[in-house]
């Protein structure tokens, strides 16, 4: 019988196994080793909330000298994008001159990378680059390169693995797709 979970007012069926999220990373994790390897103590940002999970189960994988921060953006309420993002907080003062991967949970509608894209570029960073767990090529509508995508998945809701609906599910082990 299919894994299921429910929250509040809807159900969600199993999509994404744990396994297949943890070789992914191991993956992404690989490429980024090969492409940093070398270069002055690249920073990673985490983006909050939803990025906790996918940043530990990545840092473990990472084998240069490396430091991490990280900073909130919220621009999200239920199941749909609101369009609207706020402000970033929480940026410190150690963007200047450094090697940035900015780790999200999810690139979506890209509203918020690119928000957060053009406020980071302000403090000019030696380079930045998009380090995702999911990307959801078919609503993307901005510009901005993502280097590093872990899984492509369709355009559905999902919970799991630091995602969240109404800030439910992020402890969830596995990803979970809304059933309609
Ligand atoms: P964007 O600005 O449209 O790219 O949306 C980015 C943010 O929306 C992500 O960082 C998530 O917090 C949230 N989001 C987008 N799609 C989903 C989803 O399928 N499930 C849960 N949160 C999502
Ligand atoms: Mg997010």
């Amino acid at each position: 019988m299919e894994k299921c979970v429910t929250l509040k007012d809807k159900t969600f069926g199993l999509a994404i196994p744990y396994q297949q999220i943890h070789r992914a990373i191991v993956e992404l994790a690989a490429r980024i080793n090969e492409d940093y390897r070398g270069k002055e103590t690249p920073l990673f940002l985490g983006v909050l909330n939803g990025s906790f999970m996918f940043m530990a189960e990545l840092m473990k994988e990472i084998e240069f000298a490396c430091e991490m921060s990280f900073v909130k953006l919220v621009s999200y309420s239920g199941t749909k994008s609101t369009g609207k993002v706020s402000e970033l907080i929480g940026l410190q003062d150690n963007v200047a001159g450094r090697h940035i991967i900015v780790v999200e949970d999810i690139v979506d509608t890209g509203e918020s990378i690119d928000h957060l894209m053009r406020s980071l570029v302000g403090h000019e960073p030696a380079s930045v680059e998009v380090a995702t767990l999911l990307f959801k090529p078919a609503a993307y509508k901005k510009e901005v390169p993502i280097k590093y995508s872990a899984i492509s998945i369709p355009n559905d809701f999902i919970v799991g693995f630091g995602l969240d609906y109404d800030q439910l599910g992020r402890n969830l082990k596995d990803i979970y797709k809304i059933k309609q």
